[in-house]
């Protein structure tokens, strides 16, 4: 197996630098469209043979170094007792949103083994596949949060927020259920045999310091700290919009850190020192002219250079209007110039 990815994780040296695009499972793919074309978003996340087939697209395609399961961060919510629809245009949207003591006496911390088999199955199918590491992933719990309280999508996290500073006791009982979820969750899904773990706090960077530091990072350590006493594979934290952040974000617990294209990558690692770090590409200079991508992609690597370890990724994740060919250009410039 080439293990590139994973030594860097542990901030061992590495021939080169290893490469993964967040969402690189999705919608600019055709061959993702084509089998996409004939199920639902959710049919598709329940199919183990289906989900191995799209996590399989982008390594086949592009030679990245790590494969990361095709699943979404919200599929343990409907395992929760919650009704979860993706509605074309909109989103995710949850028919009834959290905000109550009774919806979240409602919550159920469900046995993921039971609830989520086919999460599981597409991970033992995916690990006799692979040749690159397999990263399994959730949500942390703010962020899943915000889908809960919110119903779906959201601009200013109006009640979210409300239920922070209006009801925290309500907030800190939704968490908890939310967070046992979570860590017995990512606890599967190393057992059943991924690699390295992801947690995604797309929304973290929302938040105030001081209402990150008390609503949302300790239930982040607690996933962690859970994770460290039944499993050593490395776990990364993405705190998105978080460079104001990364102070607290180092004291996760993580291996390493995933950094948002809106951090100078050479800063974030004099602040991060002891840690790998996962980043930062704008998604959006998959745009660039070939030329130019090329040369800020050399820009980057050289930046990272003092860092513990570095795996090149977009700062967030890649979105579906992007050409193919301009990914494939910008995974090969990765290798090239970082000696592959
Ligand atoms: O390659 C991969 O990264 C694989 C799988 C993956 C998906 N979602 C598939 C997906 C992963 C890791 C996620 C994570 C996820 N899901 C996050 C965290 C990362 C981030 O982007 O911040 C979040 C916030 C979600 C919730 C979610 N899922 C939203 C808001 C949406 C709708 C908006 C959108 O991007 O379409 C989804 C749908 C979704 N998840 C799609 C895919 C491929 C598109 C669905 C489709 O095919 O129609």
């Amino acid at each position: 197996m080439n293990d590139t990815f994973l030594r860097a994780c542990r901030g061992e040296k590495t021939e080169y630098t290893p490469v993964w695009f967040m969402r690189q499972a999705g919608r600019y793919l055709p061959e993702y469209q084509s089998v996409r074309g004939k199920v639902t978003f959710l049919e598709l996340c329940h199919n183990p043979e289906l989900c191995t087939e799209v996590t399989l697209q982008p390594i086949d395609i592009f030679g990245f170094d790590a494969a990361i399961l095709f699943s979404d961060i919200l599929i343990p919510m409907e395992a929760m007792n919650l009704h979860l629809e993706f509605s074309e245009g909109k989103g995710p949207v949850f028919r009834d949103p959290v905000r109550s003591r009774k919806a979240v006496d409602d919550l159920i911390v469900p046995d993921p083994d039971e609830t989520m088999p086919f999460v599981m199955e597409t991970i033992r199918l995916l690990r006799k596949e692979l040749k690159v590491p397999l990263i399994g992933f959730s949500g942390a719990p703010f962020t899943l949060a915000t889908y809960l309280v919110e119903g779906g999508s959201s601009k200013v996290f109006l009640e979210t927020k409300k239920m922070m500073f209006q009801k925290p006791q309500l907030f800190d009982a939704m968490m908890s259920k939310i967070t046992d979820c979570t860590s017995l969750y990512l606890q599967a899904q190393a057992r059943a045999g991924a690699q390295a773990l992801q947690i995604f706090d797309s929304w973290a960077g929302i938040l105030a310091p001081v209402d990150f530091k008390r609503f949302a990072l300790p239930y982040v350590q607690s996933i962690i700290n859970d994770l460290r006493k039944v499993t050593d594979v490395p776990i990364i934290y993405f705190a998105n919009n978080g460079a104001t952040l990364l102070d607290l974000s180092k004291t996760s617990g993580a291996d390493v850190l995933g950094l948002d294209w809106r951090v100078n990558i050479k800063d974030a690692i004099d602040r991060v020192g002891n840690h790998a770090v996962q980043g930062n590409l704008d998604p959006i200079a998959l745009f660039l002219p070939k030329e130019e991508l090329e040369e800020r992609i050399k820009k980057l690597l050289d930046d990272a250079q003092g860092a513990r370890g570095h795996i090149f990724n977009l700062g967030h994740g890649i979105v579906p209007q992007t050409p193919p060919d301009q990914a494939k250009i910008a995974v090969d410039a990765v290798h090239r110039f970082s000696g592959k």
